[in-house]
């Protein structure tokens, strides 16, 4: 017999769990499915972003700078640190059981939500009368029917032609977070947020880290003068960076993997490593979806085409996350979900594009919102910018954290923030005010004029408004 259900969500990740929990919130009766497994094959809700992303990566991020700051920079503080040792078995294990406290988290909101969840990989059936029967293919077979449906099934790591990912030697983002010992000599290809976060964490505990890079350009997406602080940074850390190389063939072998390239001057180079992590984007994903059965429209890359709306080709199926256009972020498909049920529940959800931010969690952290100075320029649009150094900042010098800085673009005529970068000490966390700042048009000066407690990182976000009209105070 098949379960009757206003909403079908499939994947439970970020995207799916959240639109699952909020329609549940405005009165509907909601099935999630999703079909990721902890190791001994029970269900692990969270997605990509629980299991083998973000929670994960800042697990291992987190641990590896305790261990950087306890072997490098407590000593400025006066403490002495002898035998110090990194169990990594443990620090995986750590983050095992972080992972496993947001799958357990997730099932518990399903719970107090009254989300019926179902373990197992949802398809398409059949569109039958304006309902969709959706089959539930897990340890018991289901068959479910909705009046709407949410596809929220991610994305999957990107391979190279003729590298696929064992996890062993050649690893995706799964086998990065998962690795045993440090590599003597660590290759990543890509230098992307993946690529900089786990070469991060495995430079930081000692690995030899070459993070090999197809543009000539370092993190083309972020404001130039940002980019350059970070591979000012990143280099002097020991993050061995090669821009615009071209990758040839790749190969495994007892000893680890070779990988051939043509590095930027043109010579042919030869990368031999431990191990490879490849971190060249990641691809929508559909499979076993069987899209086919009810006429989903895919686009080129493979990505579930949606409006503005995340409204689909087809008539109450909904599509969010990593799996349709836009920056591939938990947030960003969080926003999406919620948008989504609020839609299906006559509301009028909304999402703004313009405001998402951006974090890289590195060290220093960069985080950004809204447009870089380089966008401006192509856009021939007159700005101001200014910005101020965390070296002019008590709290930074107390916490002994002083590289990098926080910019600010406005308006030149209109004085409305259109941008705000930063480099250093928790940007992930000083970003939000920037956010709160552009998601209420605010200008520049009405970030100047607020009082910021002392003293306080939040304190350069001020100055840097203040450095749009040339008057820091500090500075
Ligand atoms: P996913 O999280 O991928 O979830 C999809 C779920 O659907 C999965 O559980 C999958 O098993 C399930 N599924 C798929 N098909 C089916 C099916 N047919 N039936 C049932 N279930 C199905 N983003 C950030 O914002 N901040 C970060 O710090 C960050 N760090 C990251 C670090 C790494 C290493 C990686 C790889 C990604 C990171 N991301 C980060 C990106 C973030 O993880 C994704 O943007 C986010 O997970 C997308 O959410 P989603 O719900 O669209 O998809
Ligand atoms: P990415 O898109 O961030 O970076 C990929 C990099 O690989 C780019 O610099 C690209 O030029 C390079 N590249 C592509 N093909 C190449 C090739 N053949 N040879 C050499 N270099 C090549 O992708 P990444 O790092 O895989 O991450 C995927 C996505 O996951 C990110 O875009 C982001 O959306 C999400 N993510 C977000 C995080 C965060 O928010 N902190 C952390 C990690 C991932």
């Amino acid at each position: 017999m098949s379960q009757q259900f206003d909403v079908v969500v499939i994947g439970g990740g970020p995207g799916g769990y959240i639109a699952a929990i909020r329609a549940a919130q405005l009165g509907k009766k909601v099935a999630c499915i999703d079909e990721w497994q902890n190791a001994k094959g029970g269900p692990a809700p969270g997605g990509t972003c629980t299991n083998v992303g973000c929670i994960p990566s800042k697990a291992l991020l987190q641990s590896s700078e305790h261990y950087e700051q306890a072997a490098h920079h407590f000593a400025d503080h006066g403490i002495t640190v002898s035998g110090l040792k990194m169990d990594v078995a443990k620090m995986v294990g750590r983050k095992d059981t972080v992972v496993k406290q947001n799958n357990d988290g997730i099932l518990y909101l399903f719970k107090k939500n009254k989300v019926s969840f179902f373990h197992g990989r949802g398809s398409f059936v059949k569109a039958d009368g304006g309902l969709y029967e959706i089959a539930v293919a897990g340890e018991k077979p289901e068959t479910l029917v909705a009046t709407h449906v949410i596809v929220a099934t991610g994305s999957n790591a990107r391979a190279l032609p003729g590298a696929p990912f064992d996890e062993k030697l050649i690893l995706s983002n799964d086998g990065a977070l998962n690795i045993a010992d440090v590599p003597k000599k660590l290759g990543v290809i890509g230098s992307g947020v993946i690529g900089l976060e786990m070469g991060s964490v495995w430079r930081r505990l000692g690995s030899e880290v070459t993070i090999l890079e197809a543009m000539p350009t370092f993190l083309g997406a972020v404001d130039e003068q940002v980019a350059k602080e970070a591979l000012k940074l990143f280099t002097k850390q020991g993050l061995k960076l090669q821009l615009g190389v071209k990758i040839g063939e790749i190969k495994t072998g007892k000893k680890g993997v070779t990988v051939a390239y043509t590095d930027a001057a043109g010579a042919e180079q030869k990368g031999e490593f431990d191990k490879l992590i490849i971190s060249i984007g990641r691809v929508p994903n559909t499979i076993g979806l069987n899209t086919e059965a009810v006429g989903l429209a895919l686009d080129e890359r493979g990505a579930i085409v949606v409006d503005a709306d995340c409204k689909t080709n087809l008539p109450n199926v909904w599509a969010v996350g990593d799996v349709v256009r836009g920056p591939m972020l938990a947030h960003k498909a969080e926003e999406e979900g919620v948008a989504v049920a609020e839609r299906i529940a006559g509301q009028h959800g909304h999402v703004d594009f313009d405001t998402i931010p951006w974090v890289i969690y590195t060290s220093p952290e960069i985080a950004w919102v809204g447009k870089t100075e380089q966008a401006l320029k192509a856009e021939g649009r007159a700005y101001k910018a200014g910005s101020f150094p965390f070296l002019a900042n008590g709290r930074a010098r107390a916490l002994g954290d002083t590289n990098g800085f926080v910019k600010f673009i406005a308006d030149a005529v209109t004085d409305e923030i259109l941008g705000v970068h930063i480099i250093g000490p928790f940007a992930s966390e000083l970003i939000s005010e920037a956010v709160v700042a552009m998601s209420f048009k605010a200008s520049a000066e009405d970030i100047a004029r607020i009082c910021h407690a002392h003293p306080s990182l939040s304190e350069a976000t001020k100055e840097a408004a203040l450095a749009v009209d040339k008057r820091t105070l500090n500075f």
